[in-house]
Protein backbone atom coordinates (compact mmCIF):
# COMPACT_ATOMS: atom_id res chain seq x y z
CA UNK A 1 0.00 0.00 0.00
CA UNK A 2 0.93 3.64 -0.34
CA UNK A 3 1.73 5.45 2.36
CA UNK A 4 4.04 8.19 3.36
CA UNK A 5 5.85 6.06 5.68
CA UNK A 6 6.38 3.44 2.55
CA UNK A 7 7.69 6.05 0.61
CA UNK A 8 10.28 6.73 3.01
CA UNK A 9 11.15 3.14 3.06
CA UNK A 10 11.40 2.59 0.16
CA UNK A 11 13.37 5.67 -1.07
CA UNK A 12 15.74 4.83 1.69
CA UNK A 13 16.32 1.37 0.52
CA UNK A 14 16.92 2.64 -2.92
CA UNK A 15 19.63 5.96 -1.90
CA UNK A 16 21.66 3.24 0.09
CA UNK A 17 21.74 0.50 -2.79
CA UNK A 18 22.69 3.71 -4.81
CA UNK A 19 25.20 5.02 -3.10
CA UNK A 20 26.70 2.29 -1.41
CA UNK A 21 30.11 3.34 0.22
CA UNK A 22 30.48 6.62 -1.11
CA UNK A 23 29.48 10.11 -0.54
CA UNK A 24 27.06 12.67 -1.92
CA UNK A 25 26.92 16.20 -1.95
CA UNK A 26 23.99 18.40 -2.05
CA UNK A 27 23.10 22.39 -2.75
CA UNK A 28 20.31 23.33 -0.49
CA UNK A 29 18.32 26.28 -1.35
CA UNK A 30 16.01 26.72 1.79
CA UNK A 31 13.40 25.48 -0.17
CA UNK A 32 11.08 22.85 0.51
CA UNK A 33 12.42 20.47 -2.86
CA UNK A 34 16.05 20.52 -1.58
CA UNK A 35 15.51 20.67 2.08
CA UNK A 36 13.56 17.22 1.70
CA UNK A 37 15.83 15.68 -0.96
CA UNK A 38 18.64 16.47 1.67
CA UNK A 39 16.46 15.07 4.37
CA UNK A 40 15.80 11.68 3.10
CA UNK A 41 19.02 11.45 1.63
CA UNK A 42 21.10 11.86 4.70
CA UNK A 43 18.14 9.50 6.76
CA UNK A 44 19.87 7.28 4.80
CA UNK A 45 23.33 7.96 4.14
CA UNK A 46 24.25 10.14 7.41
CA UNK A 47 27.28 12.03 7.28
CA UNK A 48 28.50 10.90 4.08
CA UNK A 49 25.76 13.20 2.89
CA UNK A 50 27.31 17.29 2.70
CA UNK A 51 25.04 20.21 1.97
CA UNK A 52 26.11 23.31 0.52
CA UNK A 53 24.18 26.44 1.03
CA UNK A 54 25.36 29.48 -1.15
CA UNK A 55 24.21 32.34 0.70
CA UNK A 56 24.41 34.89 -2.07
CA UNK A 57 23.07 37.56 -0.15
CA UNK A 58 19.84 37.78 -1.91
CA UNK A 59 17.84 35.54 0.57
CA UNK A 60 15.18 37.51 2.83
CA UNK A 61 15.53 38.27 6.64
CA UNK A 62 16.61 34.88 8.87
CA UNK A 63 16.87 32.47 5.71
CA UNK A 64 20.26 31.32 6.17
CA UNK A 65 19.55 30.85 9.91
CA UNK A 66 16.31 28.96 9.42
CA UNK A 67 18.73 26.61 7.66
CA UNK A 68 21.90 26.70 9.67
CA UNK A 69 20.10 26.04 12.83
CA UNK A 70 16.72 25.00 12.56
CA UNK A 71 17.24 22.50 9.64
CA UNK A 72 20.22 21.38 10.83
CA UNK A 73 19.01 20.73 14.44
CA UNK A 74 16.07 18.41 12.62
CA UNK A 75 18.16 16.69 10.56
CA UNK A 76 21.62 16.22 11.59
CA UNK A 77 22.93 16.96 8.20
CA UNK A 78 26.06 17.50 7.47
CA UNK A 79 26.22 21.66 6.22
CA UNK A 80 28.16 24.01 4.59
CA UNK A 81 27.71 27.52 4.18
CA UNK A 82 29.50 29.87 1.66
CA UNK A 83 29.11 33.05 2.83
CA UNK A 84 29.51 35.03 -0.94
CA UNK A 85 27.57 37.98 -0.84
CA UNK A 86 30.49 40.17 -1.48
CA UNK A 87 31.14 38.51 -4.39
CA UNK A 88 27.11 38.37 -6.07
CA UNK A 89 27.50 42.34 -5.07
CA UNK A 90 30.41 43.21 -6.73
CA UNK A 91 29.24 40.89 -9.50
CA UNK A 92 25.82 42.83 -9.78
CA UNK A 93 27.37 46.14 -9.61
CA UNK A 94 26.19 48.50 -12.27
CA UNK A 95 23.22 45.76 -13.32
CA UNK A 96 19.47 47.31 -13.38
CA UNK A 97 18.25 45.16 -16.84
CA UNK A 98 16.01 42.13 -14.84
CA UNK A 99 17.73 39.31 -17.47
CA UNK A 100 21.20 40.62 -17.28
CA UNK A 101 20.62 40.45 -13.37
CA UNK A 102 19.45 36.72 -13.59
CA UNK A 103 21.98 36.13 -16.21
CA UNK A 104 25.11 37.30 -13.65
CA UNK A 105 23.24 35.85 -10.40
CA UNK A 106 22.64 32.48 -12.30
CA UNK A 107 26.30 32.22 -13.33
CA UNK A 108 28.05 33.33 -10.00
CA UNK A 109 25.63 30.71 -8.27
CA UNK A 110 27.02 27.74 -10.30
CA UNK A 111 30.64 29.35 -9.91
CA UNK A 112 30.44 29.60 -6.37
CA UNK A 113 28.54 26.26 -5.67
CA UNK A 114 30.68 24.22 -8.03
CA UNK A 115 33.86 25.42 -6.42
CA UNK A 116 32.19 24.50 -2.72
CA UNK A 117 31.35 21.14 -4.50
CA UNK A 118 35.01 20.74 -5.27
CA UNK A 119 36.46 21.67 -1.82
CA UNK A 120 34.41 18.93 -0.12
CA UNK A 121 35.12 16.23 -3.41
CA UNK A 122 39.10 17.20 -2.05
CA UNK A 123 38.53 16.66 1.31
CA UNK A 124 36.75 13.40 0.64
CA UNK A 125 39.04 11.90 -1.56
CA UNK A 126 41.36 12.75 0.98
CA UNK A 127 39.96 10.72 3.52
CA UNK A 128 39.80 7.90 1.34
CA UNK A 129 36.18 8.16 0.66
CA UNK A 130 35.12 9.90 -2.68
CA UNK A 131 31.92 12.22 -3.26
CA UNK A 132 30.14 10.46 -6.55
CA UNK A 133 27.18 11.82 -6.39
CA UNK A 134 25.15 14.76 -6.74
CA UNK A 135 21.65 15.10 -4.92
CA UNK A 136 18.87 16.84 -6.40
CA UNK A 137 15.32 17.86 -5.22
CA UNK A 138 13.66 16.98 -8.90
CA UNK A 139 9.79 16.45 -8.61
CA UNK A 140 7.63 14.49 -10.58
CA UNK A 141 5.86 17.14 -12.76
CA UNK A 142 10.12 18.16 -13.45
CA UNK A 143 10.64 14.75 -15.04
CA UNK A 144 7.91 14.29 -17.14
CA UNK A 145 8.22 18.30 -18.33
CA UNK A 146 11.62 17.93 -19.53
CA UNK A 147 11.27 14.58 -20.98
CA UNK A 148 12.24 12.27 -18.21
CA UNK A 149 15.80 11.33 -18.31
CA UNK A 150 17.59 11.19 -15.16
CA UNK A 151 21.61 10.45 -15.65
CA UNK A 152 24.85 12.20 -14.39
CA UNK A 153 26.17 16.02 -13.89
CA UNK A 154 29.27 17.64 -14.26
CA UNK A 155 30.79 19.75 -12.07
CA UNK A 156 33.83 21.68 -13.13
CA UNK A 157 36.76 21.79 -10.23
CA UNK A 158 38.29 25.24 -10.97
CA UNK A 159 42.01 25.67 -10.68
CA UNK A 160 41.84 26.70 -6.79
CA UNK A 161 41.16 23.00 -5.83
CA UNK A 162 44.46 20.92 -6.07
CA UNK A 163 44.44 17.56 -7.50
CA UNK A 164 41.53 17.38 -9.33
CA UNK A 165 40.47 16.42 -12.36
CA UNK A 166 38.86 19.73 -14.39
CA UNK A 167 35.59 18.26 -14.51
CA UNK A 168 34.15 15.20 -12.09
CA UNK A 169 31.50 13.28 -13.29
CA UNK A 170 28.59 12.89 -10.58
CA UNK A 171 26.05 10.29 -10.52
CA UNK A 172 22.33 11.95 -9.96
CA UNK A 173 20.24 10.94 -6.69
CA UNK A 174 16.79 12.07 -6.97
CA UNK A 175 14.79 10.74 -4.22
CA UNK A 176 11.40 12.71 -4.98
CA UNK A 177 11.26 12.01 -8.59
CA UNK A 178 8.13 10.10 -8.03
CA UNK A 179 6.36 12.79 -6.33
CA UNK A 180 4.15 15.80 -6.06
CA UNK A 181 4.65 18.71 -4.11
CA UNK A 182 2.17 17.84 -1.80
CA UNK A 183 3.09 14.46 -1.41
CA UNK A 184 7.06 16.32 -0.92
CA UNK A 185 5.49 18.27 2.28
CA UNK A 186 4.27 15.31 3.98
CA UNK A 187 7.24 13.62 3.50
CA UNK A 188 9.41 16.41 4.54
CA UNK A 189 6.85 16.66 7.97
CA UNK A 190 7.01 13.07 8.87
CA UNK A 191 10.90 13.44 8.49
CA UNK A 192 10.98 16.23 10.86
CA UNK A 193 12.29 19.27 8.68
CA UNK A 194 10.96 22.29 10.20
CA UNK A 195 7.31 23.64 9.09
CA UNK A 196 8.18 27.15 8.27
CA UNK A 197 10.60 25.16 5.32
CA UNK A 198 7.44 22.12 4.23
CA UNK A 199 5.34 25.26 3.73
CA UNK A 200 7.28 27.76 2.43
CA UNK A 201 5.68 29.70 -0.44
CA UNK A 202 7.91 30.03 -3.73
CA UNK A 203 10.61 32.36 -3.59
CA UNK A 204 12.96 33.27 -6.91
CA UNK A 205 16.45 31.49 -7.36
CA UNK A 206 17.41 35.17 -7.80
CA UNK A 207 15.64 36.30 -4.65
CA UNK A 208 15.53 39.59 -3.84
CA UNK A 209 17.86 40.84 -6.69
CA UNK A 210 15.03 40.67 -8.70
CA UNK A 211 13.02 42.69 -6.44
CA UNK A 212 14.50 45.80 -6.47
CA UNK A 213 14.14 47.61 -9.40
CA UNK A 214 17.00 49.01 -10.45
CA UNK A 215 20.57 48.47 -9.26
CA UNK A 216 21.38 45.93 -6.60
CA UNK A 217 23.27 47.56 -3.35
CA UNK A 218 23.84 46.40 -0.05
CA UNK A 219 21.42 49.63 1.38
CA UNK A 220 18.76 48.75 -0.76
CA UNK A 221 19.12 44.93 0.27
CA UNK A 222 18.77 45.90 4.04
CA UNK A 223 15.60 48.42 2.99
CA UNK A 224 14.02 45.74 1.13
CA UNK A 225 14.83 42.75 3.59
CA UNK A 226 13.23 45.09 6.27
CA UNK A 227 10.12 45.94 4.44
CA UNK A 228 9.97 41.84 3.48
CA UNK A 229 10.13 40.66 6.77
CA UNK A 230 7.66 43.12 8.37
CA UNK A 231 5.06 42.39 5.52
CA UNK A 232 5.92 38.44 5.82
CA UNK A 233 5.51 38.59 9.81
CA UNK A 234 1.67 40.27 9.68
CA UNK A 235 0.58 37.79 6.98
CA UNK A 236 1.49 35.14 9.32
CA UNK A 237 0.38 36.88 12.20
CA UNK A 238 -3.32 37.21 9.98
CA UNK A 239 -3.02 33.60 8.98
CA UNK A 240 -3.17 34.18 5.81
CA UNK A 241 0.00 31.79 4.36
CA UNK A 242 -1.80 29.07 2.94
CA UNK A 243 -4.43 31.80 1.25
CA UNK A 244 -1.60 33.70 -0.49
CA UNK A 245 0.21 31.85 -2.76
CA UNK A 246 3.02 34.20 -2.77
CA UNK A 247 3.34 37.78 -1.58
CA UNK A 248 6.69 40.26 -3.39
CA UNK A 249 7.74 43.16 -2.02
CA UNK A 250 9.18 44.90 -4.13
CA UNK A 251 11.36 48.42 -3.72
CA UNK A 252 11.07 50.99 -6.44
CA UNK A 253 14.52 52.03 -5.64
CA UNK A 254 14.93 54.20 -8.52
CA UNK A 255 11.55 56.03 -7.79
CA UNK A 256 11.05 58.84 -4.90
CA UNK A 257 8.22 60.85 -3.31
CA UNK A 258 7.66 63.18 -0.98
CA UNK A 259 6.29 62.27 2.31
CA UNK A 260 6.35 63.63 5.69
CA UNK A 261 7.32 61.57 8.89
CA UNK A 262 8.09 62.13 12.05
CA UNK A 263 9.81 65.39 12.61
CA UNK A 264 9.37 66.90 8.67
CA UNK A 265 9.55 66.17 5.29
CA UNK A 266 11.05 63.49 3.11
CA UNK A 267 11.89 62.22 -0.10
CA UNK A 268 12.05 58.10 -0.25
CA UNK A 269 11.34 55.37 -1.72
CA UNK A 270 7.66 53.29 -2.27
CA UNK A 271 7.79 49.37 -1.73
CA UNK A 272 5.03 47.78 -3.63
CA UNK A 273 3.28 44.61 -1.96
CA UNK A 274 2.27 41.78 -4.92
CA UNK A 275 0.27 39.73 -2.99
CA UNK A 276 -1.52 37.13 -5.46
CA UNK A 277 -3.23 33.70 -5.31
CA UNK A 278 -2.33 30.81 -7.66
CA UNK A 279 -2.55 27.05 -8.23
CA UNK A 280 0.24 27.25 -10.40
CA UNK A 281 1.89 30.57 -10.67
CA UNK A 282 1.19 30.34 -14.66
CA UNK A 283 -2.07 32.54 -13.67
CA UNK A 284 -2.52 34.53 -11.25
CA UNK A 285 -5.21 36.98 -9.30
CA UNK A 286 -3.94 39.76 -6.48
CA UNK A 287 -5.08 38.51 -3.01
CA UNK A 288 -7.85 40.69 -1.71
CA UNK A 289 -6.25 41.07 1.42
CA UNK A 290 -8.28 42.73 4.23
CA UNK A 291 -7.76 46.39 4.48
CA UNK A 292 -7.06 46.42 8.24
CA UNK A 293 -4.17 43.97 7.26
CA UNK A 294 -2.77 46.15 4.78
CA UNK A 295 -2.99 49.32 6.62
CA UNK A 296 -1.12 47.31 9.38
CA UNK A 297 1.38 46.30 7.37
CA UNK A 298 1.81 49.85 5.64
CA UNK A 299 1.73 50.90 9.40
CA UNK A 300 4.81 49.50 10.24
CA UNK A 301 6.61 49.67 7.27
CA UNK A 302 6.75 53.15 7.19
CA UNK A 303 7.65 53.69 11.16
CA UNK A 304 9.80 50.68 11.31
CA UNK A 305 11.83 51.58 7.48
CA UNK A 306 12.91 55.34 7.81
CA UNK A 307 13.65 55.00 3.58
CA UNK A 308 10.06 54.12 2.36
CA UNK A 309 7.25 56.45 2.98
CA UNK A 310 5.10 55.18 1.19
CA UNK A 311 3.28 51.79 0.41
CA UNK A 312 1.22 50.75 -2.94
CA UNK A 313 -0.66 48.20 -3.63
CA UNK A 314 -0.54 45.85 -6.77
CA UNK A 315 -3.84 44.32 -8.56
CA UNK A 316 -2.83 43.22 -11.61
CA UNK A 317 -4.01 39.86 -12.48
CA UNK A 318 -1.38 38.02 -14.76
CA UNK A 319 -2.00 37.99 -17.20
CA UNK A 320 -1.14 40.84 -18.27
CA UNK A 321 1.14 41.43 -14.91
CA UNK A 322 3.34 38.71 -14.18
CA UNK A 323 3.55 37.74 -10.91
CA UNK A 324 7.37 39.36 -9.63
CA UNK A 325 8.25 43.01 -11.07
CA UNK A 326 11.29 41.73 -13.24
P1 LIG B 1 6.42 35.42 -12.92
O1 LIG B 1 7.04 36.67 -12.38
O2 LIG B 1 7.04 34.98 -14.21
O3 LIG B 1 6.76 34.30 -11.85
O4 LIG B 1 4.91 35.49 -13.00
C1 LIG B 1 6.21 33.00 -11.84
C2 LIG B 1 6.82 32.23 -10.69
O5 LIG B 1 8.20 32.01 -10.92
C3 LIG B 1 8.99 32.66 -9.92
N1 LIG B 1 10.14 33.27 -10.63
C4 LIG B 1 11.36 32.74 -10.64
N2 LIG B 1 11.86 31.63 -10.04
N3 LIG B 1 13.98 32.11 -10.98
C5 LIG B 1 13.18 31.35 -10.20
O6 LIG B 1 13.67 30.36 -9.63
C6 LIG B 1 13.55 33.23 -11.61
O7 LIG B 1 14.32 33.91 -12.31
C7 LIG B 1 12.17 33.55 -11.44
N4 LIG B 1 11.39 34.55 -11.90
C8 LIG B 1 10.16 34.36 -11.39
C9 LIG B 1 8.08 33.69 -9.28
O8 LIG B 1 8.47 33.97 -7.93
C10 LIG B 1 6.75 32.99 -9.37
O9 LIG B 1 6.59 32.02 -8.33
Amino acid sequence: TWTIGNVITDQVEAIRAQVGDARAVCGLSGGVDSSVAAALVQRAIGDRLTCVLVDHGLLREGEVEQVEQDFVAATGVDLVVVDAADRFLAALAGVSDPETKRKVIGREFIRVFEEAAARVVADSAEQGEPVEFLVQGTLYPDVVESGGGSGTATIKSHHNVGGLPDDLEFGLVEPLRTLFKDEVRRVGLELGVPEEIVWRQPFPGPGLGIRIVGEVTADRLEILRRADAIAREELTAAGLDREVWQCPVVLLADVRSVGVQGDGRTYGHPVVLRPVSSEDAMTADWTRLPYDVLATISTRITNEVREVNRVVLDVTSKPPGTIEWE
